[in-house]
């Protein structure tokens, strides 16, 4: 595998990838295994894989967030390489963001709920270095996980808009064994706030079960937020029914409806999603 760093050798290594397809994996490191989903269903689906790590300092709406972000650069670059990735690209952060940086890339409408009312200006920052990272790499095909669905639709979204040639392929949720989703952020729980974090996905679930059963929709999603609640998170940002293509709430059960939850327990605040 070929680690570079400067954009000088991102040209030099990308003219050698040019001979087949070529998909994108970004990612923020703290790798885990599903990232490592990303990786296979690239390799599955393009000639050359090439992934990104880059700790996007202007997608942390809170520092104390950025400031703890797990970092393991070490250990990513080995599992990168185990798992068959061609490439991998750490720009540094002036790279990205030179001197008089002024340009914000802002997806209305999808981006404006949820994620994007609990944490402002997350997409304005994921949108921009997602651009940025598309146009610097050009790929073919670019994967993103299923696990972060707001982010996939506002991607999707802003990709379309701006004509950015690159096919966006969602991933399904890599999950632990118990349920809990695999996320970098896990790594920060204590192990009495990983046990009850559990929590999260079985109420995501006892809601979809209680909506196919019949239940009406505030019912059951009030229902799974009491729960978690219960099981000790101290906040529920929301849980809530949504078309998975622009996340408008949903009333009624509807084709491609998402169940979509945030939750914080102790210092740590989850995310997770299940179809309907
Ligand atoms: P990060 O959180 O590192 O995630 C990188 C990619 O891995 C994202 O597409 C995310 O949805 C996916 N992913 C994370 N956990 C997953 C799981 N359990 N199963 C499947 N896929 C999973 O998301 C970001 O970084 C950043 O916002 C980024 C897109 C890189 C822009 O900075």
């Amino acid at each position: 595998m070929q680690t570079v760093r400067s954009g000088e050798e991102l040209a030099q290594a990308l003219s050698g990838l040019r001979s087949g397809t070529l998909a994108l994996v970004p990612t923020m490191g703290a790798l885990h295994s599903g990232h490592m989903a990303l990786i296979a269903e690239a390799k599955a689906q393009a000639d050359h894989v090439a992934a990104t790590i880059f700790v996007n300092p202007t997608q942390f709406n809170d520092p104390a967030d950025l400031e703890r972000y797990p970092r393991t650069e070490g250990a990513d670059l080995a599992m990168l390489t185990k798992a068959g990735c061609d490439l991998v690209w750490l720009p540094p952060p002036e790279q990205l963001y030179p001197q008089g940086f002024a340009t914000t890339v802002s997806v209305r409408g999808v981006s404006e709920r949820w994620e994007g009312e609990h944490r402002p200006g997350h997409f304005d920052g994921v949108a921009t270095i997602v651009a940025k990272l598309l146009l610097s790499v050009r790929p073919d095909v670019a994967m993103f996980g299923e696990k972060d669905w707001q982010q996939l639709a506002v991607i999707r979204r802003m990709v379309a808009d701006l004509g950015i040639g690159a096919e966006i392929v969602g991933v399904p949720t890599v999950r632990e064994q118990d349920g809990l989703a695999l996320s970098s952020r896990n790594a920060l729980l204590s192990a009495d706030e990983r046990r009850r974090a559990v929590a999260l996905p079985r109420a995501l679930e006892d809601a979809r079960d209680a909506i196919l059963r019949g239940t009406p929709v505030i019912q059951a999603t009030a229902e799974a937020t009491s729960t978690v609640e219960r099981a000790g998170f101290s906040r529920v940002d929301y849980l809530a029914l949504v078309a998975g293509d622009t996340l408008e709430p949903l009333t009624v059960p509807a084709g491609g409806a998402r169940l979509i939850a945030a939750a914080v327990i102790g210092t740590t605040r989850l995310i997770d999603n299940i179809p309907l």
